[in-house]
């Protein structure tokens, strides 16, 4: 990490677990490590979002493609392995370029690296760093003729509302008054669905929510005992929204940097949450940004939904 990343992170640690609700950036669940374990989230067989929307991908992508058109830029946030890309990028009439924007630089060089030799004609321009900050597009891509941002995974449930707006604000000032935003949405379900796939039996989400501590050791100087906290996952009705939570399973003292930050027992630092969304509460979301959902592709099940979103109404789209 650079200097002034370094700062930045400890800063939010120390304001973070000063708080009353102790609570940490989901950010900083990616590095490489946490990068690679969240792939392997995504094969559990209790976490169906993955699984889910690449199918939806797969049955819907001629009509997705046609809507699309030809010599389109894809964008894509948070890119990781940037697999969901390949089956739209497949059916795309002449696809003009790829810009992978992701937080974990390791992972976004060798996955631009192989999607090059995937796709040796496609110009391809990975920009790491924290794609919920406004993006600075290539200058060779200025001009280009239709620019689609591509959000799958969800990662919008991952964002509070507020921020999920200036966000969708900020992709659509990028694509421009003719640009195209796909974004993939986990649906409102059971809350036993819900919860098993961030609480799975091998416990992969758990040591991907306990890698948070193991970096903040590693990068700033921290003295956690992960066995001293657990992994614990509650679904939120009001807000419609799962938390996930390390619970301190002792009374303790932990020290990073040189600052101690005391932990009653069970108390717990709340670390991400994963707003569910109905596709009327989506669509007031998008349109409080300015988009509009021009389509719905959704899974038989109801469990996840991938949608179109145009940058002003359009009749005949
Ligand atoms: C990246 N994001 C959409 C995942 C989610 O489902 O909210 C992160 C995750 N956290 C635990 N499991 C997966």
């Amino acid at each position: 990490m650079e200097t002034s990343e370094a700062k930045t992170f400890l800063d939010d640690v120390i304001n973070g677990l000063s708080s009353a609700q102790k609570q940490l950036s989901p950010k900083y669940f990616y590095d490489e490590f946490g990068a690679e374990i969240f792939e392997r989230i995504c094969t559990t067989p209790e976490y169906y979002p993955t699984r889910t929307e690449t199918m939806i991908l797969r049955n819907n992508v001629s009509e997705i493609a046609q809507r699309i058109g030809p010599n389109a830029t894809l964008i894509e946030y948070g890119s990781g392995a940037l697999e969901k890309v390949k089956i739209i990028l497949e059916a795309l009439e002449s696809p003009n370029a790829l810009v992978p924007l992701d937080i974990s630089k390791e992972q976004l060089m060798v996955a631009a690296k192989k999607i090059r030799t995937e796709f040796p004609h496609l110009n391809v321009f990975p920009i790491s760093g924290d794609f919920t900050k406004p993006v600075k597009l290539p200058k060779e891509l200025l001009n280009a003729e239709k620019q689609v941002a591509f959000f799958p995974g969800s990662t919008i449930g991952n964002f509070e509302k507020e921020d999920a707006i200036d966000f969708l604000k900020s992709v659509r000032a990028t694509v421009g008054e003719n640009g195209l935003m796909l974004i993939g949405v986990d649906l409102q379900k059971n809350r036993d669905t819900i919860l098993k796939a961030y609480d799975d039996e091998a416990g992969v989400t758990s040591e991907f929510n306990k890698n948070i501590l193991i970096r903040i050791n590693r990068e700033l100087g921290g003295n956690f005992n992960l066995n001293k906290f657990e992994h614990v996952v509650t679904y939120n009705e009001e807000h419609h929204r799962v938390e996930m939570h390390l619970m301190s399973l002792a009374v303790q003292t932990v020290c990073i940097a040189g600052i101690n930050f005391h932990f009653d027992l069970h108390e717990t630092i709340h670390t991400e949450n994963c707003y569910k969304y109905t596709h009327q509460s989506l669509s007031r979301l998008v349109e409080a940004a300015g988009f509009f959902p021009a389509d719905f592709w959704t899974d038989s099940r109801n469990l996840f939904t991938v949608v179109l979103l145009t940058s002003k109404f359009r009749q005949n789209f």
